[in-house]
Formats: structure tokens, C-alpha cells, sequence
């Protein structure tokens, strides 16, 4: 497995998110590794062998069972503890050669465009995020959000705004070239499932048979 830490200078250092995280998941916090629903769904989904990126992943099962279906998995989160955490259960399941483990902040985190075949992120709403997030989606490639709807904020007060859905979000922000294949609230959460067009290759020329010469005969 291999741990890359953001560029020098963009580390999350002392990130707000980053303290408050590994506070939490340093209090006793027992993951349990199963695997969201939703990246369940998206990797039994027909796709192609390209990387797998989980964003905000904290010390989740979807990476695991992403790497276990042979993916090479990108796993970013704010919170080195988590990442610990993930990384300690990779490597007792033999799976931490295809998982790489990255140190950052998602608000800063830049890589190559249209890079992963699968962009998952579950618990984690920040717009702008999104929008990158979209960009590294390969052609053809498919991306999966759940996030808190702004409704939640009814019944959980101490979300923030700017953490949740707005109506019709993430779906109404989606680049034009893809198409959304399903979108539905379950409970305080929106689920959101797209896929990137596939790029058009060119069709290759195929040369029209020759007719066999039927003599007429008038
Ligand atoms: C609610 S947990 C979700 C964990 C996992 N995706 C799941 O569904 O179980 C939110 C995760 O987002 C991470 N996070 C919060 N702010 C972040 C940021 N700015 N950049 C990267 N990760 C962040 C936290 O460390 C935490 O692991």
C-alpha cells in the first residue's frame, strides 16, 4: 500500500476538519467495514477496469470491497487516523498493494482529470468538491454521491448549510456530459448515481461488399 500525503504546502495540517475527524475517531470509534449501500450498487455496476477513487473515505468497507473485486483504489480523507484505520485492515486482508492511501484536504486535492473509471463519496457534501470531483470521472465512467439533504438540518440543527443538498443537488450540477441514472432521497440523505458519456470513437471504415455480377437475362 502506498500513502501519499498532498503536495508540500496543501497537507491538511492543522485543517479544522482534520482535528475535529480524528478527535472523533480517536474516541473509541469502532468502524465496522461494511461497505455503503451505495458502492455496493456502482461497482456491481457495468464499468470498465479503470482506478476506483473513494473521497472522504474514512475507515469505510467500499475501498476494500473495491480492491477485493481486484480495482486499484484511491482513498482520500482528511483524517490520518481513519486512513490508519483503513490501512491497518488492508494490510491484514492482504489487499494494501492495490490500495493507495491519500492525506488531504478534498477542497485542495487535484488530480490528473478524467482519471478514475468510479468517484464515490458517501458522508461528505462541499459543492466545489463536487464539481472536481466530476472532472476526474473517465469517459464512460460513473459517479456516485450521498450526501445530507437540506432537510436534515430540521432534525440535526448542528449540520451546517453549506454540508448539505440544496433541492435537486448534486444532479442539477452534473457537467453536460452526463447522464443521471438515478437520483432519490432515503431518509435525511440524497443518493445520486451518473455516468460520463463515453467518448465517440470513430467508426472504422468498412469497405461495402462487391455484388456478384448477376447476368440479366432479358
Ligand atoms: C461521515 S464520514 C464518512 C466516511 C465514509 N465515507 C462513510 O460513508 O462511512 C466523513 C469523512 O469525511 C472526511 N472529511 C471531512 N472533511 C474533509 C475534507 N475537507 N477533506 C477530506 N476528507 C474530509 C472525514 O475525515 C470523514 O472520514
Amino acid at each position: 500500500m502506498s500513502s501519499e500525503p498532498a503536495g508540500a504546502g496543501s497537507g491538511p495540517g492543522d485543517h479544522a476538519d482534520r482535528l475535529r475527524w480524528n478527535a472523533k475517531y480517536a474516541a473509541g470509534f469502532v468502524p465496522s467495514f461494511v461497505p455503503h449501500p451505495l458502492a455496493v450498487r456502482v461497482l456491481s455496476m457495468d464499468r470498465s477496469d479503470g482506478p476506483v477513487a473513494e473521497l472522504a473515505c474514512g475507515p469505510s468497507g467500499a475501498a476494500l470491497l473495491a480492491a477485493a473485486n481486484g480495482c486499484q483504489v484511491t482513498a482520500v480523507d482528511v483524517s490520518d487516523i481513519a486512513l490508519g484505520m483503513l490501512g491497518d485492515k488492508a494490510r491484514r486482508h492482504g489487499l494494501d498493494h492495490l490500495i493507495t492511501l491519500v492525506h488531504a484536504d478534498l477542497s485542495a486535492w487535484r488530480p490528473e482529470p478524467r482519471s478514475y473509471a468510479v468517484v464515490l463519496c458517501t458522508g461528505f457534501w462541499e459543492s466545489a468538491v463536487f464539481t472536481a470531483a466530476a472532472e476526474l470521472v473517465a469517459s464512460g465512467g460513473l459517479l456516485a454521491w450521498e450526501a445530507f439533504t437540506a432537510q436534515a438540518r430540521r432534525s440535526r440543527p448542528s449540520l451546517q448549510a453549506d454540508w448539505c443538498l440544496a433541492p435537486s443537488e448534486p444532479a442539477s450540477l452534473l457537467p453536460p456530459d452526463f447522464t443521471l441514472l438515478d437520483q432519490h432521497d432515503r431518509g435525511l440523505k440524497r443518493q445520486m448515481l451518473a455516468r460520463r458519456a463515453p467518448t465517440a470513437t470513430p467508426e472504422p471504415h468498412v469497405p461495402l461488399p462487391t455484388m456478384p455480377t448477376v447476368a440479366l437475362r432479358l
